[in-house]
């Protein structure tokens, strides 16, 4: 009987006010392939088309091990929590004490939140339909509130999108500036800060961009460039011309990317070798996002033989409640945090090594440092592929 009650009362509360379900005709990416197939194509091969629970080992791992550190929480929860910027389409957008009642005692199985997480709808992560039904991006709200908390939809069907003048037969179409002018103001509903659970805040992207005169979408979706929007043709058998960008959202995962990201100079000291590292992005990199890395090596050599290696590690370190390291999402303080600032300069000192004739310096990036990497027992070797960013011979 009390079970009887409960599963009322969570029925009742589990819907939070901006939850608008897609219909099937828009849900997911392949519905708009028959007409925006080179658009589908870019997107599939990006990181928002893996941002699902399934489909990014790292995220996953993340969830999981926040769920067994936090026992108020159970694995549907933070999975909720998270969705709000992986996830934004999902229909269940928060869940209460009562929730954490049942869930605790595996009574859950029918619950709308165990439904809303199983549902197809979101098996795509951040997909069309997230970013082409944004109405409204409300900047009023407190900072906190990002994601799903930060936008109204749109009523399925409608896309929204750069063009005052477009038609298609499938979807009606609505401008907006965010999707024009002021596209940053769409990035930003999800990439401006994230707070972990002990409430720090551990990145904030946003707080820390200097504006430089270049868009996100400059970089991460290239420049517009001739081509078309859709790929129907219309009564006289024309495509219509458009200025696009590419869908790839390229960033932190393709090694190609870190290659000259970072002006590297080094200068030779007495007793150490001064890596200058210089941002030329309108972000600091790391992003400050967690546990990104950014390495420095010189190997000595003398002779031709390397001699020695010395490497020094720039990257944020976080501690638990109880002082221990921990990873971002669960920390109560950063310890240490090494980034270079949007258009600023750091320099470090490496040892020199006696009796070396030469160095090869390399600057690199690890999308995951060590310590997290131990935390979570992450297996896919991207984790800790070093992607170059600079490489420099030295004579000494
Ligand atoms: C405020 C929006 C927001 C929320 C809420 C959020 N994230 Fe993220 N998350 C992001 C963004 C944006 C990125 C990409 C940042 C980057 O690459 O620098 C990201 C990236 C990540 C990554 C790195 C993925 C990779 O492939 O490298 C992990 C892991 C992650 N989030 C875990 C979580 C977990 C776990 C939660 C819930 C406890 C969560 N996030 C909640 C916005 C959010
Ligand atoms: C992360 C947000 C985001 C996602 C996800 C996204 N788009 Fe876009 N899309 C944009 C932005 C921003 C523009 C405007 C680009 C510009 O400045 O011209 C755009 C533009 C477009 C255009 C106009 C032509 C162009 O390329 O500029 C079409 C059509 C389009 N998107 C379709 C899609 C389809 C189909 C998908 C899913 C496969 C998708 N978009 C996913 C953000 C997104
Ligand atoms: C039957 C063909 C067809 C299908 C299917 C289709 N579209 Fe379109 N779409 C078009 C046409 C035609 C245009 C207008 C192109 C132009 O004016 O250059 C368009 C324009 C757009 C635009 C730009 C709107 C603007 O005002 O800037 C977006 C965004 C978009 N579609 C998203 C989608 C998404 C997302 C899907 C899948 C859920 C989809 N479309 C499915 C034909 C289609
Ligand atoms: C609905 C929330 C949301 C919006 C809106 C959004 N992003 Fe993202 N973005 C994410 C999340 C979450 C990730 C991390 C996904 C993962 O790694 O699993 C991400 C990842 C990225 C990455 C990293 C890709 C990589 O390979 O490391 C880039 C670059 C990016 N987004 C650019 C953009 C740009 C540009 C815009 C605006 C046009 C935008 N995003 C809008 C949530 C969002
Ligand atoms: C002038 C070009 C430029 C602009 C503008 C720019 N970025 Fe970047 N961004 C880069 C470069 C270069 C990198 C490092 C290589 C990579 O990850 O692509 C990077 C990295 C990233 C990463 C991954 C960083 C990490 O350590 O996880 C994310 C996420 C990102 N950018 C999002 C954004 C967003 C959101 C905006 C707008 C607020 C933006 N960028 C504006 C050039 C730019």
């Amino acid at each position: 009987m009390r079970f009887v009650w409960l599963l009322t009362l969570v029925g009742l509360n589990l819907y939070a006010a901006n939850a608008v379900q897609v219909g099937d005709k828009f849900k997911d990416s392949g519905k708009c392939k028959a007409c925006h197939s080179h658009i589908v194509k870019q997107w599939e091969e990006s990181w928002h088309a893996k941002s699902h629970y399934e489909n990014d080992e790292y995220f996953q791992k993340t969830i999981d091990y926040v769920a067994r550190k936090n026992n108020r929480k159970s694995l549907n929860s933070v999975k909720i929590e998270c969705a709000a910027c992986h996830n934004p389409r999902i229909s269940v957008t928060s869940t209460n004490s009562e929730y954490e009642a049942i869930a605790a005692l595996k009574l859950d199985k029918d619950s709308a939140a165990t439904q809303a997480l199983k549902s197809d709808g979101i098996s795509e992560g951040i997909n069309c339909v997230v970013c082409h039904n944004i109405d409204q991006i409300h900047d009023t709200l407190p900072d906190s509130k990002r994601g799903i908390h930060r936008v109204s939809w749109m009523k399925s069907g409608i896309m929204s999108g750069p063009y005052a003048d477009a038609k298609s037969p499938y979807h009606k179409v609505e401008q907006r500036d965010f999707m024009d002018t002021n596209p940053n103001q769409l990035c930003f509903v999800c990439h401006a800060n994230d707070t972990s659970e002990e409430g720090h805040r551990f990145t904030n992207m946003q707080a820390e961009f200097k504006t430089g005169g270049k868009q996100c979408v400059d970089c991460h979706m290239g420049p517009r460039k001739e081509g078309v929007a859709a790929t129907l043709r219309d009564a006289k058998g024309q495509q219509h011309k458009r200025l696009i960008r590419s869908h790839g959202f390229i960033g932190a995962h393709t090694e190609g990317m870190w290659q000259g990201a970072l002006n590297v100079d080094v200068r030779k000291g007495t007793r150490t070798l001064d890596v200058t590292l210089t941002n030329p992005q309108p972000h600091a990199l790391p992003s400050g996002f967690g546990s990104r890395e950014i390495l420095i090596e010189a190997q000595y050599v003398s002779g031709g033989k390397v001699i020695k290696t010395e490497a020094l590690s720039l990257t944020s370190k976080f501690l638990s409640k109880r002082g221990k390291p921990t990873i971002p999402h669960l920390a109560e303080k950063t310890v240490s945090s090494v980034a270079i600032p949007a258009f600023g300069s750091k320099t470090f000192a490496i040892p020199l090594v006696a009796g070396s004739d030469g160095a090869t310096i390399v600057v690199s990036y690890r999308l995951v440092n060590d310590e997290v990497r131990e935390l979570l027992d992450l297996k896919d070797p991207i984790w800790s592929k070093k992607m170059v960013i600079k490489k420099l011979n030295l004579k000494l």
